[in-house]
């Protein structure tokens, strides 16, 4: 009793104080601890709440395998604007990318922590597109149509070509990242290993997919991408080399126009791909998923599954600015007789695929999705849940529904014609247009393109003035470009023009 009634003697309280010490410090070591692995923890992708921020910026699991680092990323457009296109801002909107305030990156990215953030693309990337009602207007971005600004292929040779800069240093890099305030420490210790062998990856990939890149390639322009070769030369590389399977002119051209992606419920079950080829939606998804950069085991199948069932029930935008409705009540009967059949949900021809024979569109990407192809898919799929089992190769090209059709200029798989009148009226579909704009045509319905005339090495405008743009002109003069087909009486090209002005009304409420 007495030895706890006494006073503590200096020696025990000392002893006391030195516990508590040490108590804090373990305790504040102990919680560095737990901010340093909550940040550094391998594989963690930024997760978003809201399902449309899921969409711009969650992770498919992409950015494991093709990981760029973000903040290399960040300062690479304004350290070498040599290799942009010319007269672009400094920063990833040169390729039309969608960069929202506050955002590290633009819609269409996701990051994952690993030791560093690294980033890659994602469903955002080629389905999220802008509209603007005149110059200079307030832009309206829409989540689920087609990237009509985006010039991935430009975005490529950009990486490309700085990975072959000699001045693409760790030293260039890191002074760049420090003059941005993005450099700490620990970077200076990890970065330049990291900027090495980002030079080898992309300089690898670079001779995978060098044909697309020659010359006498036709370009992507804005809004398109080539589906399903890339994978040929890139992801399935492996399987047409093992079984020595050509890749050879003319299946090589399969370059589309990027689809809009709103609706999918309705869609299940129906053949769609530009070519018909693929009659499930979480296929679809998936083998989307692959040409995004994922791979099968880096997929990540939950966020896959919320963007499945997000994109099921996301509505097709309405069209935003006046509808002439008594005009519109005039076309819904043309649409009735001429296009209900092969382009409604209920129509008895929905998603029928019609033969190149008959739909006399441009053959190439109907030729580019082979069995060869087929096979390698499984191949790369199989063992998996989603695996692969219901593509098939098609003879031409499906009849889409048309929800949203005002969002998807311009027209037909290879987005050769530029508005709905010129679908309709093809002595008016021009030899070459501008794409990546985003002015809507309200009379024509599509974006407001300059419809050109080739002379000699430049463009001329219908009226004869030398074009002087800085878009990107779309020549369906070149291969897989074409612009015929889907005409005659049956496709409503003979209607009068009253009828046609008509029938745009109508498609405007779709
Ligand atoms: C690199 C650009 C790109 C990315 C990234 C991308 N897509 Fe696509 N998507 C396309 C293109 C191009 C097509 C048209 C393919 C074809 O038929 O040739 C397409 C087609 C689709 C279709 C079928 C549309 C139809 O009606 O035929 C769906 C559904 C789809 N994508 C969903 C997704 C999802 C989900 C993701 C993310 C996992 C994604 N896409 C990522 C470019 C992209
Ligand atoms: C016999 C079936 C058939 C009829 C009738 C038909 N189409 Fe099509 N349509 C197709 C096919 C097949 C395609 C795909 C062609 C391609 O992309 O090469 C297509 C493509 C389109 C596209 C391009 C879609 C996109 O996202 O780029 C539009 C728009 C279109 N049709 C509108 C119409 C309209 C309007 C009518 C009625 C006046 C009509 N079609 C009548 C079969 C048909």
């Amino acid at each position: 009793m007495e030895l706890w009634d006494r006073a503590p003697s200096p020696v025990t309280r000392r002893y006391a104080q030195d516990l508590r010490q040490w108590a804090q410090i373990i305790a504040v070591l102990f919680l560095v601890a737990l901010v340093v692995f909550d940040s550094f923890a391998p594989n963690r992708p930024v997760e978003r709440a809201s399902e449309l921020d899921n969409f711009f910026y969650g992770s498919i699991g992409a950015d494991i395998g093709r990981g760029l680092p973000v903040k290399v990323l960040q300062v690479l457009p304004a350290t070498f604007p040599e290799h942009l296109p010319a007269g672009a801002p400094r920063d990833l909107t040169a390729f039309g990318f969608i960069h929202e305030p506050g955002e590290r990156l633009p819609i269409g990215f996701s990051i994952r922590r690993q030791l560093i953030d690294l980033a890659a693309l994602n469903c955002g990337t080629c389905h999220t597109g802008t509209v603007r009602a005149e110059p200079g207007g307030e832009p309206m971005h829409v989540a689920g149509m087609p990237a009509n600004t985006l010039d991935l292929q430009a975005y490529f040779r950009f990486l490309f070509d700085v990975a072959a800069d000699e001045d693409f240093t760790p030293a260039v890099v890191l002074g760049a990242m420090a003059e941005r305030d993005l450099l700490s420490p620990l970077d200076r210790l990890i970065y330049p290993a990291v900027i090495r062998r980002m030079k080898e990856g992309l300089l690898a990939q670079e001779r995978r997919v060098a044909r697309f890149f020659h010359p006498d390639y036709p370009r992507f322009g804005p809004g398109r991408v080539n589906t399903f070769d890339t994978f040929k030369t890139d992801q399935f590389r492996y399987y047409y080399e093992r079984h020595d399977i050509a890749r050879e002119p003319p299946e090589m051209y399969g370059i589309v126009d990027m689809p809009s992606v709103w609706n999918q419920a309705p869609r299940d079950g129906l053949w769609l791909h530009w070519d018909g080829n693929q009659a499930s939606v979480r296929e679809r998804n998936f083998s989307a998923a692959i040409g995004a950069g994922a791979r099968p085991q880096d997929m990540d199948v939950d966020n896959m599954l919320r963007i499945e069932a997000w994109l099921n029930e996301l509505p097709p935008p309405s069209y935003p600015f006046a509808i002439d409705r008594a005009q519109a009540r005039r076309g819904e009967q043309i649409f009735r007789d001429y296009c209900y059949d092969c382009h409604a949900f209920k129509g008895e021809r929905i998603a029928q695929v019609q033969s190149l024979a008959v739909i006399g569109t441009d053959p190439h990407r109907a030729w580019s999705y082979t069995e060869a192809m087929l096979e390698a898919q499984q191949d790369y799929t199989a063992g998996y849940f989603w695996q692969f089992e219901r593509f098939r190769v098609t003879d031409g090209y499906s009849s889409h529904p048309l929800d949203g059709v005002w969002a998807r200029a311009p027209y037909l798989h290879n987005g050769s014609v530029p508005t709905m009148w010129a679908l309709l009226t093809p002595a008016d579909r021009p030899v070459a247009f501008e794409t990546g704009v985003t002015v809507y045509d309200q009379e024509d319905m599509g974006f407001r393109t300059e419809h050109l005339r080739p002379a000699g090495d430049t463009y001329t405008r219908e009226d004869g003035t030398v074009y002087d743009g800085r878009h990107f002109v779309f020549d369906t003069r070149r291969i897989a470009n074409g612009n015929d087909g889907h005409a005659g009486p049956a496709y409503g090209t003979e209607l009068s023009g009253a009828d046609k002005r008509a029938l745009i009304e109508y498609l405007k409420t779709k």
